[in-house]
């Protein structure tokens, strides 16, 4: 039998830097209340959001992405030839095709990077954690940039009372390469198409087309919350077991930025000691699907929250659904 060559992969991977960019508006609850039915203390109360960032004129959800990978890969020390794949999580390309990986690619001025886009909404980044890890590990590549990218506003009904304040515009990256010791947990992920509906959009592209409707995204806020307080809560408690972190090991916890009931829901549920810095970008940036943990993970290092070699548990969940957490080692 004829021997095929393989490629040899590293033993494991890490994350070598992080990078976020936020638009420049800034909506807050009162403008929202222009737009709904609701009151500033009701947003607050039921999710932690004070105000939230849309893209303005000039801006988009590719030179967002674009913002936040430049960032990434000047802090990860590499040079723009060193990166040789490029993974998008975004719900927030337009285009059925092209993706918008070989795009931002090219806008880098990348030259000839594996570039591919996942769609896994508001556990995309985590996804493509996942996937980067395990092309670096297989060999498949040495250093994957993952962008967690949304430009929600523009897929939101902004008349829509159960929706509109929550969701927000964003971007973050991050830079995984090979590493002599372990920074990234094993994955624990999921899906459960059976309750696809509770995060959908009013239209499909098709539709939307041949008749000419907007297509929005809709959301039983419920369900979706019964969902998370349960059994993503129970998830985020296998990602720690899997990487044999017990609660007092953890430095931070990085959830997707959601709602804060639903940390604190997840945080009673992990048991995590007092000492644990949480991120809570959601106050001042909205839920940003799949850009929410990077650009966390950005901020608690930014602000000195959080430092280098932290142990971090990241976990996002949400339209699919599914989900996907691992424990990390912050760049
Ligand atoms: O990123 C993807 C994953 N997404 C999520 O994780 C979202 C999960 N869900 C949630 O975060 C919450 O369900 C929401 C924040 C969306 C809604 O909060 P809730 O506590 O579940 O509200 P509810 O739908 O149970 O409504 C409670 C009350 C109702 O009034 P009554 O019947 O108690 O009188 C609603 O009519 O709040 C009312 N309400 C509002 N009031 C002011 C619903 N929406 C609004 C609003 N402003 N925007």
């Amino acid at each position: 039998m004829t021997t095929i060559q393989a490629r040899p992969g590293s033993p494991y991977a890490r994350l070598y830097s992080v990078g976020s960019a936020i638009p420049s508006r800034v909506v807050d609850n009162e403008e929202m209340c222009t737009y709904i039915d609701s009151s500033d203390e009701w947003i607050q109360q039921r999710t932690g959001i004070t105000e939230r960032r849309w893209i303005a004129e000039g801006e988009d959800a590719q030179s967002l992405a674009k913002k936040a990978a430049e960032s990434a890969i000047e802090r990860s020390g590499l040079s723009l030839d060193q990166i040789d794949a490029v993974i998008v999580s975004t719900v927030s390309q337009y285009k059925q095709t092209p993706a918008m990986a070989p795009l931002l690619a090219a806008d880098l001025g990348l030259q000839d990077a594996a570039a591919f886009d996942i769609g896994a909404a508001c556990a995309g980044f985590c996804y493509g954690v996942a996937q980067a890890d395990a092309l670096v590990r297989s060999g498949a590549a040495t250093h994957v940039l993952v962008v967690g990218v949304e430009t929600l506003s523009k897929i939101t009904d902004l008349h829509d009372r159960s929706t509109a304040f929550l969701f927000a515009d964003g971007a973050g990256a991050a830079v995984v390469g090979p590493s002599e010791v372990n920074g990234i947990g094993p994955v624990e992920w999921g899906s459960d198409g059976y309750q696809a509906e509770v995060i959908d959009m009013t239209a499909d592209w098709l539709t939307a087309v041949e008749q000419g409707v907007p297509s929005y995204v809709k959301m039983n806020g419920q369900a979706v919350f019964r969902w998370a307080t349960g059994y993503i809560a129970d998830a985020a408690k296998r990602t720690l077991e899997a990487a044999g972190i017990t609660p007092d090991q953890l430095d931070c916890f990085i959830p997707h930025q959601a709602n804060n009931r639903i940390t604190d829901s997840m945080l009673r549920h992990l048991k995590l000691p007092e000492k644990v810095v949480v991120a809570r970008t959601i106050k001042q940036l909205g839920n940003t699907s799949a850009a929410s943990v990077p650009i966390a993970m950005d901020e608690l290092l930014s602000s000195g929250q959080a430092k280098s070699g932290d142990t971090a548990l990241i976990i996002g969940f949400g339209a699919g659904l599914v989900y996907a957490g691992q424990v990390v080692v912050l760049p």
